[in-house]
């Protein structure tokens, strides 16, 4: 009798917990707030789940904002479990980006937004259900009334994705304050400043503009045809000069988007550094490689920690502590 009425007692308050959750989830009673905006309604939606066909995954399942907006797998989750074919890009600093994806398949942010969605690899919903669901959604259907007075399109679903990613501009490093003449850097991060402008190590033939990016398609020697055989750009011009080209990645708060690379393939920046000072060691049989790229950098064990260490003051402060205990991580891994 006693276990009887503690059974129901039980069920009342599962029941219980599950309307006040339905109600908070379902949120009809939502009235817009004054400062809403097409950037608080991006954010909501980088956020949102039923934007995936199952509603498991958002957008920051994989760009994952307290790593930068990348993924710490090489290659991330979708729907179903089934892996992405490249890795995750951060999504930070891509308001000035002419082109986005590693293959520059798409020219801009409201158009690239609508990609993931439908993409059966990444969150699988096609766009005219996305935006079933965001009409039939009392807090949506508010909100896009308020901020558009509009119902939801594919257009408005783009510009508030695109209006929220020209937010996160990230200019608040160790090396923003080194250019602001705010802080000195360390004498070692300032000699790997030395290295990565050098005509040695050439990183700045490549990486450099605010956001170290020249903004094209360089081919630094991980196509091969064989086990490598993504052949980036080439895939979307059929031009043989762009085989095994990738979008040149910007380096801002590089120290906190392990893995690197278009297929994830460098664990670690020293790998990244080991790798660019002697290509064909690990990658002998490359097609294309970059012309600056053909013969071994001769940098020395000395110039690979420093270039490491400048590469640290890129981090925004918003990611330092991140980097930080990666750093234990990784230590205690090595360690082991
Ligand atoms: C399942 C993981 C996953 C999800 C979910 C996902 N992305 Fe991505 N995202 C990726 C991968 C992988 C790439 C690189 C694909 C490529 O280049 O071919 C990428 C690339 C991008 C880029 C281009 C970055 C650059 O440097 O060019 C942007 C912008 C972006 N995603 C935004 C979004 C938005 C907005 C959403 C949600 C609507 C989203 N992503 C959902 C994995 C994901
Ligand atoms: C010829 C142009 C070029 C040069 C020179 C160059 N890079 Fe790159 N860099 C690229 C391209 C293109 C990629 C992406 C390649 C890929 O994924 O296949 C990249 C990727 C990277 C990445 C990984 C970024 C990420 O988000 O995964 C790092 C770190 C990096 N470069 C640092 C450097 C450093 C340090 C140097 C100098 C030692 C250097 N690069 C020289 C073009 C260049």
């Amino acid at each position: 009798m006693i276990n009887f009425t503690s059974m129901r007692l039980t069920i009342f308050s599962i029941l219980l917990v599950v309307a006040c959750f339905g109600i908070a989830g379902f949120s009809t009673f939502y009235s817009p707030r004054e400062n809403d905006n097409p950037a608080t309604l991006g954010e909501k939606l980088f956020n949102e789940k039923i934007l995936s066909l199952d509603s498991s995954l958002s957008c920051a399942s994989c760009h994952k904002p307290a790593f930068a907006f990348a993924d710490t797998m090489a290659f991330s989750i979708g729907i179903g479990g089934k892996l992405t074919k490249r890795n995750t890009p951060s999504v930070l600093n891509m308001k000035n980006r002419p082109y986005y994806f590693w293959d520059g398949r798409s020219a801009s942010l409201k158009e690239q937004a609508l990609m993931p969605i439908s993409h059966p690899d990444e969150m699988g919903l096609p766009i005219q259900d996305a935006i079933i669901r965001l009409n039939n959604s009392p807090l949506y259907s508010a909100l896009f009334k308020k901020i558009y007075n509009q119902t939801v399109t594919a257009q408005n679903i783009g510009a508030a994705f695109a209006a929220y990613e020209n937010t996160l501009e990230t200019i608040d490093s160790k090396f923003d304050d080194w250019g602001n003449n705010i802080k000195k850097i360390s004498a070692s991060e300032e000699r790997g400043r030395q290295v990565f402008i050098s005509e040695k190590a050439k990183c700045f033939d490549c990486h450099f503009r605010e956001d170290f990016t020249n903004d094209d398609f360089k081919n630094i020697g991980l196509f091969n045809a064989k086990d490598l055989n993504d052949s980036g750009r080439f895939l979307i011009t059929k031009q043989k000069k762009d085989l095994g080209k990738f979008k040149t990645p910007g380096l801002r708060n590089i120290a906190v988007t392990a893995p690197y690379m278009h297929n994830g393939m460098f664990a670690t920046l020293e790998e990244v550094v080991d790798y660019y000072n002697n290509p064909k060691k690990i990658v002998p049989d490359a097609i294309n490689i970059d012309p600056s790229l053909q013969q071994p950098l001769g940098l020395t064990e000395k110039e690979k920690k420093d270039l490491i260490a400048f590469l640290k003051t890129l981090t925004d402060k918003k990611f330092a502590k991140r980097e930080a205990s990666m750093r234990n991580q990784l230590t205690s891994i090595i360690h082991k």
